[in-house]
């Protein structure tokens, strides 16, 4: 069966921003993660506080948070590598935080400078210190389904390091197709996998990129196991239209008009949620890749 009530974690003002060509402004950000919560969304992830020379788009993440941390009822989590970024997040008050795994050792070596396994070690004092400041923490997977270098990802591998992450104190992981090569198949039978190893879909989410157009019929395959917490960019931001290799997530907009015609709970206010992110579109000076936002939203 389907689930009543479907969690959207919204990924468009990191996940989305952090791929865009074009430096978008803090004040355009944070107006930005604000219409998003006008819109009804209750998990904002707002930033990253990873090395400024990674990812130049989020150098901001000290000016934007505090911007945007007084919103009522909307949780703001953010990105955290290691300690120092923690640090940085603890500093500005920040309780809800997320670190990033790799199943693959290329994505690790590529994305954190580690093996999968120094990256787990790095990550372990981590998540003990935001534990112990009584915060939530998310454990993000990447390369779950496939890697650019390595091709298809062993299931198996990707269960070993979940299991890792939730013993080492994670509230939550999600799954990431990275590359948006996964299919509905693959979903079940790694979903299946972790369930037998005792990590159930409740504490799952799901995040999956539409490189190739699969990324709503991955997360139905999800539901139908029991997952409840979707991952989603407004307006499907993220990496460039007009790029070979790079798209954005499965856009929220397309993932709220398959769930509300599922009959499924979100709290979400569609038009609202496309508006804000054709205005997000005007300020990239792109369209939206996403298709129910170009139906709702014509240019
Ligand atoms: P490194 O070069 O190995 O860093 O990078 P280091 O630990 O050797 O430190 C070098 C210097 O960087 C030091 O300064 C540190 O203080 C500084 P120095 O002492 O030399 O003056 N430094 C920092 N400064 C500010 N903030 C920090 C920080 N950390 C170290 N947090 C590191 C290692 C992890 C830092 C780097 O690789 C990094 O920042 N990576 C982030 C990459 C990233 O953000 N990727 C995108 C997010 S993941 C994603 O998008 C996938 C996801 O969406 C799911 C999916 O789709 O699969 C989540
Ligand atoms: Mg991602």
């Amino acid at each position: 069966g389907l689930p009543a009530r479907v969690r959207i974690h919204e990924v468009g003002a990191r996940d989305g921003l952090q791929n865009e060509q074009a430096t978008v402004p803090t004040e355009v950000k944070a107006e930005f993660v604000r219409r998003l919560a006008a819109a009804g969304l209750t998990t904002i992830e707002a930033t990253s506080f990873v090395h400024p020379k990674w990812v130049p788009q989020l150098a901001d993440a000290e000016r934007l948070y505090p911007m945007v941390a007084g919103l009522d009822g909307v949780r703001l989590p953010v990105l955290v590598p290691n300690e120092r970024g923690l640090d940085r997040a603890l500093a500005l008050g920040a309780r809800r935080v997320a670190i990033f795994a790799s199943a693959t050792e290329s994505f690790a070596r590529a994305n954190l400078n580690r093996t999968v396994d120094e990256a787990l070690a790095m990550f372990e004092p981590v998540v003990a210190r935001a534990k112990a400041a009584d915060g939530h923490v998310r454990g993000y997977l990447s390369m779950c389904f496939g890697d650019p270098w390595e091709g298809a990802v062993p299931v198996h591998q990707v269960v070993r390091v979940c299991r890792t992450l939730v013993d080492m104190g994670c509230d939550e992981l999600s799954l990431g197709d990275t590359i948006g090569v996964a299919t509905p198949g693959h979903v079940t039978a790694l979903l299946g996998a972790l369930g037998a190893v005792g990590i159930a879909p409740e504490v799952l989410g799901v995040h999956f990129h539409d490189t190739y157009g699969q990324a709503l019929a991955n997360t139905f395959a999800a539901l139908q196991c029991g997952v409840t917490t979707v991952d989603a960019s407004a307006g499907g931001l993220g990496g460039c239209p007009y790029a070979r290799s790079a798209t954005g997530n499965l856009a929220t907009e397309d993932l709220v008009w398959m769930l509300q015609g599922l009959g499924i709970d979100t709290g979400i206010d569609l038009a609202r949620l496309v508006a804000t992110s054709a205005w997000m579109a005007e300020q990239l000076g792109r369209p939206s890749p996403s298709r129910t936002v170009r139906a709702l939203f014509p240019a």
